[in-house]
């Protein structure tokens, strides 16, 4: 099992029972996304996917915070004095692991919102697979509290989780809303007092851990891009992912699915997994 610790400075990552726990860590800058952070994470998500010992990623902050948004010093002041060209660079490097990266993570990906997630931190929340807060989780789209429509893809984010007018509401006022808020309106699976929060994304994790990693991988895939497809596309495309899964699978799922249910009467698919 590889040993992480002090690998990066401004995150941490702990492999435990194949979940790879990854924590933004700067809680004096309130986990705010620095271009350190982003360059960090860009490795860490490319090397957490790599580890055969780390079956599902869970993305949190340390201390009070999940994330308070891009750094507004770091991220922007400091980067508003660069050349141009950096800024294409640094804003790049956000994009790269804070959606790209993570929205088609080869591996599942639960958000565990455990304090304040402003701005910037709404696109890994929803780049995620899954979220969980606690409940006393702050959420809130302060841009245009300082000045800027929210940029990058966190408008994105809200449109493609919440309603139209939750989403234009907090985009416009700027007001806070809470984990359990954040629950309701769907941006989040759930919230959960926060002193459980560890233990009910770990149990989380652990159910996704048990899946057919390939075939968890395409469902979610899948269904990320079947939004922008039009039903004669989506046949086509979620079939042929069906049958690249089917290719690939060195566990034959399907077939030992197949044969639990209807030779061995072992399972009921529609209440439990096959027995791998
Ligand atoms: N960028 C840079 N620094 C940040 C930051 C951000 N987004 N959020 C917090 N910090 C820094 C503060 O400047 C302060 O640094 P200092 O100790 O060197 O002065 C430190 O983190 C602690 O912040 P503080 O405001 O004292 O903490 P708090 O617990 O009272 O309040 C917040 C927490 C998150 C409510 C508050 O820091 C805040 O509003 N942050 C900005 C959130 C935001 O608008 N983000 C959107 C960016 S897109």
């Amino acid at each position: 099992m590889t040993d992480y610790t002090n690998r990066w400075e401004t995150v941490k990552v702990d492999v435990e029972d194949g979940i790879a726990w990854v924590t933004l860590n700067r809680p004096a800058k309130r986990n705010a996304m620095s271009p350190t952070l982003n360059r960090e994470m860009i490795d860490v998500l490319e090397t957490v996917e790599l580890d055969q010992d780390a079956h599902v990623l869970v993305l949190t902050g340390e201390g009070e915070a999940f994330s308070a948004g891009m750094d507004l010093k770091e991220y922007f002041r400091e980067i508003d004095a660069s050349p141009e060209i950096v800024q294409v660079k640094v804003r790049r490097d956000a994009s790269t692991w804070q959606w790209k990266l993570l929205r088609n993570y080869a591996k599942p990906t639960i958000a565990m919102v455990n304090g304040w997630c402003f701005g910037g931190a709404f696109s890994p929340l929803v780049a995620c697979d899954l979220a969980i807060a606690s409940d006393d989780a702050v959420f809130g789209l302060s841009e245009i509290n300082w000045g800027i429509p929210p940029g990058n893809l966190v408008s994105k984010a809200m449109a493609d989780t919440v309603g139209h007018r939750q989403a234009l509401y907090y985009i416009m006022t700027g007001e806070t809303f809470t984990g359990s808020q954040a629950a309701d309106m769907g941006l989040v699976n759930r919230s959960v007092p926060l002193a459980q929060l560890r233990e009910t994304t770990r149990e989380l994790a652990a159910t996704l851990r048990e899946k057919n990693p390939v075939v968890l991988r395409a469902a979610k895939i899948g269904f990320k891009l079947c939004r922008e497809l039009t039903w004669e596309q989506n046949e086509e495309y979620l079939y042929a992912k069906l049958d690249q899964a089917q290719l690939l699978d060195p566990e034959r799922g399907r077939e030992q699915g197949l044969k639990q249910f209807l030779d061995d009467k072992s399972i009921k698919p529609g209440l439990e997994s096959y027995r791998r």
